[in-house]
């Protein structure tokens, strides 16, 4: 007999039962987590119907999962029917779906879960283009936003949207239309917004991190390219997730793809990947087909204590804590209570055999006692008293939830965890002058912050840097030799020596300057009690390269 979550469920002693009270996740998802779905592309591609659907939702009903939190069922490319040349209506394919989309998202609905559609910003759908779904030609959203979304979301009752940008772009397009993916995107929601509906939600399709403005119209946004079913997608994905956590924030997430757990990944793959997302705050959108799903697979997709982690209320993603310059990291964030006592960290290895992974609890600001809990065996576990130190094996994860009895203020902020004003990676850096991150195995962390600078919105800024009481610091910002911003000007005092600004919530700047042989500058600044802005910027000159920030209380 094939194992599947069915004839799973009725096999009781096989159920791993929660050991204890941890808090995890209700059965009603946050209203600003990140969405909880599935979605037919990883495994039906564009060969999707009415009935694989509804199947689909049922088993997502009936499985476990809608108790686990999961709602959306998600409709991807392939249902597209054309349009009406006279009336420029939407039509919808009509073998895969010759009773329309209505019933069907009636159905979805009838069993409790949301329902969710895709289109694109531009004329054609990537799958027009890469499938020859010629029924797909012409059906994105642009030149129809408002008749589109009238009807997917009023008349259909759908209630999210992927819109993806094939028909964007020049080079996945039969012609060029010279669409702005900033003002289309915008154009969109706001035809979403017109709608009258204030519960739908966008997720951007965009294939790299778009640009900060994408906070402002999507739900979430896609930072990579399409994930595939292989470690190394799994493992490239993640590489380009190290440095965007500053982008992330409640209602508001990177977007790591669709799950590929459940596939033919190895299980110890399937839980970095699952744990991975959960962390990192993505959208857990399931890629396989739920129902011939094996019983581990279900019960990793449901363990509620790694969803907990990804719904926590404070939408956080985890930063990077620790390079350890092999290939291995360790990341964290706070969880249930800002600045508080528990944070969660996950031990990653990236590489093809086992590793040692471990940190001091003082390097990610715990003190006192520290009780650990393992989130995928959902067991405490015991460690040093000041310290974890775990063997990963290859390509493995582990993640824990840390409570301690004392919390210790931060006083390292590298500077790959900043939110850089003008970040974005779908244009030359250089050409349009916006700073970006770079691994550099000499900086603290191994990454740094370049082309900051040359113009006021270029710049970096820690958004929270927490004080307890309030009061005087000593700044130290650690810099890298960088020649082409050595400033040379007659009225510069510290001529060929490097210059910049800090500022303290956007008051007056304070000038830095270091030698053209130094590396790093202190200033005293004084800041109030609670979350602070520390911006770093030069409205006109290119900034050297930014390694560090660290404080100490005068
Ligand atoms: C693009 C998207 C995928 C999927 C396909 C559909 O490649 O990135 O997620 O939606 O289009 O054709």
């Amino acid at each position: 007999m094939k194992r599947t979550w069915k004839n799973f469920l009725a096999i009781p002693f096989l159920i791993v039962a929660a050991s204890c009270s941890q808090p995890t996740v209700s059965s009603e998802p946050e209203a600003h987590a990140p969405t909880m779905g599935w979605n037919t592309y990883n495994t039906f591609n564009l060969d999707i119907n009415e009935q694989l659907i509804i199947e689909q939702a049922e088993a997502m009903a009936n499985s476990g999962l809608k108790d686990a939190g999961y709602r959306y069922i998600n409709i991807d490319d392939g249902y597209f029917g054309g349009r009406d040349p006279e009336t420029g209506r939407l039509l919808i394919h009509p073998v895969r779906f010759p009773n329309g989309l209505k019933g069907l998202v009636d159905h979805i609905h009838s069993l409790g879960l949301k329902a969710g559609i895709y289109s694109d910003a531009g004329t054609n759908t990537c799958g027009n283009y890469w499938g020859k779904d010629s029924l797909a030609n012409n059906v994105g959203l642009y030149g129809h936003d408002a008749q589109d979304c009238e009807m997917f979301f009023n008349e259909l009752g759908f209630d999210f949207i992927k819109v993806d940008y094939c028909g964007g772009t020049t080079w996945q397009n039969y012609y060029s239309i010279g669409i702005d993916e900033e003002e289309r995107y915008r154009q969109i929601r706001q035809a979403m917004d017109e709608t009258g509906r204030k519960d739908l939600r966008l997720s951007v399709c965009r294939w790299n991190y778009p640009g900060t403005w994408v906070s402002e119209v999507g739900d979430s946004w896609r930072m990579s390219q399409d994930i595939n079913c292989s470690w190394r997608s799994i493992r490239n994905i993640i590489d380009q997730s190290l440095y965007i956590s500053a982008y992330a924030s409640k209602g508001h997430y990177n977007d790591m793809d669709m799950l590929e757990v459940g596939r033919t990944l190895s299980q110890e793959e399937d839980m970095t990947h699952f744990g991975m997302w959960c962390i990192l705050s993505s959208p857990l959108i399931i890629g396989c087909d739920m129902t011939t799903m094996r019983p581990e697979t279900l019960e990793l997709l449901t363990n509620p204590e790694l969803i907990a982690l990804n719904q926590d209320p404070l939408g956080l993603q985890a930063y990077v804590a620790k390079d350890g310059g092999n290939g291995t990291y360790v990341f964290v964030k706070d969880i249930e209570t800002l600045h508080g006592k528990t944070r969660a960290i996950a031990l990653y290895n990236s590489t093809n055999e086992p590793q040692t992974i471990g940190i001091d609890y003082s390097t990610i600001e715990l003190g006192g006692t520290v009780k650990v809990r393992d989130l995928f065996a959902r067991a405490d576990v015991e460690t040093a008293a000041d310290n974890i130190s775990i063997e990963v094996p290859a390509h493995g994860t582990r993640i824990y939830r840390l409570e301690s009895t004392q919390r210790i203020e931060r006083s390292l902020y590298e500077a790959e965890t900043a939110y850089l004003s003008e970040y974005q990676e779908l244009h030359d850096a250089f050409s349009v002058a916006t700073a970006y991150y770079e691994k550099d195995a000499a900086c603290s962390g191994g990454a740094k912050v370049v082309n900051l600078g040359r113009k006021p919105k270029n710049d970096l800024r820690w958004l929270d840097v927490y004080s307890e009481t309030g009061g005087e610091y000593e700044v130290t910002i650690d810099i890298l030799p960088t020649p082409e911003a050595l400033q040379i000007s007659e009225w510069d005092s510290n001529p060929g020596g490097y210059q910049f600004f800090l500022s303290v919530n956007d008051g007056v700047g304070n000038r830095v300057r270091i030698d053209k042989d130094g590396t790093s500058a202190t200033i005293t600044v004084t800041l109030p009690a609670g979350s602070n802005v520390v911006r770093l910027y030069d409205d006109r000159y290119l900034m050297p390269g930014i390694d560090r920030m660290t404080l100490r209380k005068l």
